[in-house]
């Protein structure tokens, strides 16, 4: 049977445990979502998650032992955890929870940067992805691209300058009187919106492969403050609109510059249907294929930490016991990918 790890993920409002062999099959993948629990308050409350962590953490992991078939002792090859970037009282659950179950079944511990995680979602669904690949990984606290010239081997490409893609979304969710989070509610709103209605700005759309959403965010405040009356719909749809354009276009700039076969999306934004269609259709037009992860991959999971285990553990080795968990940890190029 070929090696298995066991990947736990605890960075930010999802509990999650997953088994993934060497070759990249998924044997069990377990998320409980916090999301209900931190709706209330508008966003995720740290505290409460590092609670609902803890109070998670066994139930989901026994969970993924067991749908992966394997008893509790000494089931896996390696364990594995996300260390950074999050939310230090929830990414020390899983860190120190990992720790334990890899002393105690005696083997090695693999510490996992989030993101570098993400890279690995289209992967995990697709072996075929022809490399070079240009990873557009757009979730609630990141916006990156990254060239990814093979399983292990990445350089950032462009991140953005302020808000995240799906901050933007969460912020004018928000301001729209929507739920939290406002990503999947303004693309529900939209759909009965015009995306040409309002004339958004496109941040440095023809600057560079960096980013900036904050001022789409203020203009979309100022434009329903000075236009009491505007159809929210409209709003919505013009906003992701523009959004979109600039996601898309940047991709697209990064995928030439690097002469990338692929670009495959990554990140909780990825589930975004406007955005998965226009990125298939500029790619279609451009002659590169495009690799779309389902929503469940997307999102946060322990699948891709697993994965990511397996591609640092045959890279680098294990991670020394005494590494703790990194709240500020950045994805900087292939030979920082793990610790600093
Ligand atoms: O990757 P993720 O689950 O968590 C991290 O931030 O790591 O991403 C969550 C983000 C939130 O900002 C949420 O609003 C956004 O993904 N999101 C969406 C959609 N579904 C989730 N944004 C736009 N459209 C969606 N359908
Ligand atoms: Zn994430």
């Amino acid at each position: 049977m070929s090696r298995t790890i066991l990947g736990i993920e605890t960075s930010c409002d999802e509990t999650a445990a997953a088994v993934v062999g060497e070759d990249g099959s998924i044997l069990s993948s377990i998320v409980s979502s916090q999301v209900d629990l931190h709706a209330h308050f508008g966003g995720v409350v740290p505290e409460l998650a590092g609670r609902a962590h803890l109070e998670r953490i066994v139930p989901v992991v026994d969970e993924a032992l067991s749908k992966a078939g394997l008893s509790t002792t000494a089931p896996v090859d390696a364990v594995a955890a996300t260390v950074g970037p999050g939310l230090i009282g929830a990414l020390l659950v899983g860190v120190s929870f990992a720790k334990g179950l890899a002393l105690a079944w005696k083997v090695p511990f693999v510490g996992v940067n989030h993101l570098e995680g993400h890279l690995y979602s289209a992967l995990l669904e697709d072996r075929e992805i022809p490399f070079p690949a240009v990873v557009l990984l757009v979730s609630g606290g990141h916006t990156l691209l990254v060239d990814m010239s093979s399983p292990g081997h990445y350089d950032v490409l462009g991140e953005t300058v302020d808000d995240a893609a799906g901050e933007a979304f969460d912020k004018v969710g928000r301001y729209l009187g929507l739920s939290y989070p406002g990503g999947p509610e303004i693309e529900r709103l939209a759909s009965n919106g015009d995306p040409k209605a309002i004339s958004f700005p496109r941040p440095m759309l023809n600057d560079g492969l960096e980013f900036s959403f904050s001022g789409l965010k203020t203009a979309v405040v100022r434009y329903v403050r000075e236009h009491r009356n505007v159809d929210s719909a409209d709003v919505a749809a013009s906003f992701q609109a523009a959004l979109v354009e600039v996601l898309v276009e940047k991709s697209l700039r990064a995928a030439a510059a690097t002469n990338a076969r692929s670009i495959c999306l990554a990140g909780g934004v990825a589930a975004n249907g406007p955005l998965r269609k226009a990125l298939t259709s500029a790619t279609e037009q451009v002659g590169l294929k495009v690799f779309l992860p389902s929503a469940s991959m997307c999102t946060d999971n322990a699948a891709m930490i697993a994965a990511a285990a397996h591609v640092n553990l045959r890279d680098h080795g294990a991670t020394e016991l005494s590494h703790g968990a990194v709240p500020g940890l950045r994805l900087r190029s292939r030979h920082e990918v793990r610790t600093s």
